[in-house]
């Protein structure tokens, strides 16, 4: 089929690549030449596993091409997908202006035929009849001249960073909110194959459960299930916190707890809490339309603020073993919001890096991934060391940010003496305790 995809960030360019990698003709549109440049030459300007050799391979196939002409974009594609960002405004609520300009664009550029236009990006509720008036709207600046015809489907992404092509691949449902057939059926004919499991891991599974709704009940999927992560984690965080004072392991709470199949493995994990570009973003518009008809959203308040609390509490963590941190080095292991990403949106170490530098301490970093030169405006106070034993040299104390796979086999023993202070904050609770400890380390975890 063809497909255009407009915006091609973590969710656009991943969507668009693998669409063409399982055999669609797919174009990507996006207003920055410099991305559209480098993905022209096979090249993925985000850190994404996999990515660049799906890419390479649907390029050399001459199944996607990208263009920062969104008018040939439109003509071409007959299912047209919008995956801009809607980031958080101020006062929580979610910034659509991008898929305000994107969707005008759409109806200026609609000539003739019949399109399916996506709801990729996170919306809020009742975005789909807004989008469809905003197309309408760029049709009839045309002056009337427009015969094409177009339906409005929610398909909400549920691909988490850093397994991002696995997760398109192998989804766990595919959600589809309109009230076309029409569009729906050109849809489920577009995942026909990710339905059937041709490019799973798994190939033997039964298919993918395919959710077919209206786009209300879509929107509000997507930012129900962010929530409910975000709850889970909060949650967590509550129970280890009162694991540290009455002296249990929420290690050992969370194992148990979660074997219950009612609740559940992941998302169990105690720690510095949540981040990155959505669930800060999604549970604050929830908020904020709940709000907007007159709902106090009482649990999704408390899980924002456990979660504040949650970064602050690291530091207090780590003022109750150093006591003063003015003139102290600290050293954050990890800065991305999570492992195998580069996404630094809302990531819990900019809330370390803000509050110790408050605090008078001096703040090194060391990241697989994050360089000196990525650190953004206003963090060129931080030092980005090029390994973790340049890091640990003359610190008194670290701080495990992010759980990224190599720190598990960092050689710790070797960083002890290079330190001014060997104290270990595991505020991901990812490490192992006893074998820091014997490497002379000071361990201190989250609610253990
Ligand atoms: P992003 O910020 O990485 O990418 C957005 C892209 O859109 C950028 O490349 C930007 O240059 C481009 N763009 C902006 N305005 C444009 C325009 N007028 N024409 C063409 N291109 C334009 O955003 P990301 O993270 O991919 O998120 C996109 C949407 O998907 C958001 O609504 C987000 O909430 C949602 N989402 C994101 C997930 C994630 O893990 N990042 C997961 C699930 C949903």
């Amino acid at each position: 089929m063809r497909v255009c995809v407009i915006g091609t960030g973590y969710v656009g360019l991943v969507t668009g690549a693998c669409l063409a990698y399982i055999g669609h003709d797919v174009i990507c549109v996006d207003n920055n030449e410099a991305k559209v440049k480098l993905m022209s030459s096979g090249q993925s300007p985000i850190h994404e596993p996999g990515l660049p050799e799906v890419m390479q391979s649907a390029i050399a196939k001459g199944k996607i091409t990208f263009t920062t002409d969104i008018a040939a974009g439109v003509t071409h594609g007959e299912i047209l997908f919008i995956a801009v960002g809607t980031p958080a405004l101020p006062d929580g609520q979610s910034d659509t202006r991008y898929v305000e300009a994107v969707a005008r664009s759409i109806g200026e550029h609609l000539h003739d035929g019949y399109r399916v236009i996506v709801n990729k990006s996170t919306v809020p509720i009742g975005s789909g009849d807004w989008v469809r008036m905003i197309v309408m709207d760029g049709m009839a600046a045309q002056g009337g001249s427009s015969k094409a015809e177009f339906d409005v489907v929610s398909n909400p992404e549920f691909l988490r960073e850093g397994v991002a092509v696995f997760d398109t691949f192998n989804p766990d449902r595919i959600v589809l909110g309109s009230s076309s057939d029409r569009a729906l059926k050109l849809m489920q004919e577009l995942y026909t194959n990710i339905i059937n499991r041709e490019f799973a891991e798994d190939k033997t599974l039964s298919p993918v459960p395919v959710v077919v709704t209206d786009i209300n009940s879509a929107e509000m999927i997507k930012y129900a299930a962010n929530a409910f992560l975000a709850v889970k984690i909060s949650f967590i965080n509550e129970v280890a916190n009162v694991c540290d004072r009455v002296g249990a392991d929420v290690v050992e709470v969370g194992r148990g707890i979660g074997l219950d199949s009612r609740i559940g493995q992941k998302f169990l994990q105690a720690g510095i809490g949540w981040g990155g570009s959505c669930f800060g973003k999604d549970v604050s518009a929830l908020i904020h339309t709940a709000d907007d008809y007159g709902y106090n959203t009482e649990l999704l308040n408390a899980c924002v603020k456990v979660n504040q609390q949650q970064r602050v509490l690291v530091v207090e963590k780590l003022q109750q073993v150093l006591k003063i941190l003015k003139g102290k080095t600290i050293g954050l292991l990890g800065l991305t919001f999570k492992p195998d990403t580069d996404d630094m949106r809302d990531a819990p170490s900019i809330t370390l890096i803000d509050q110790l530098s408050r605090l008078g301490a001096k703040v090194k970093a060391y990241d697989p991934i994050v360089s000196q030169s990525g650190m953004r405006d206003g963090f060129s106070n931080v030092i980005v060391e090029t390994d973790a034993e340049r890091l640990a040299d003359g610190c008194d104390a670290l701080i495990l940010v992010t759980d990224w796979k190599q720190f598990k086999s960092l050689d710790y023993a070797k960083m002890v003496p290079l330190m001014a202070n060997p104290v270990i904050i595991d505020a991901r609770n990812f490490l192992d305790r006893a074998s820091l400890e014997t490497a002379g380390f000071k361990y201190v975890g989250m609610g253990r």
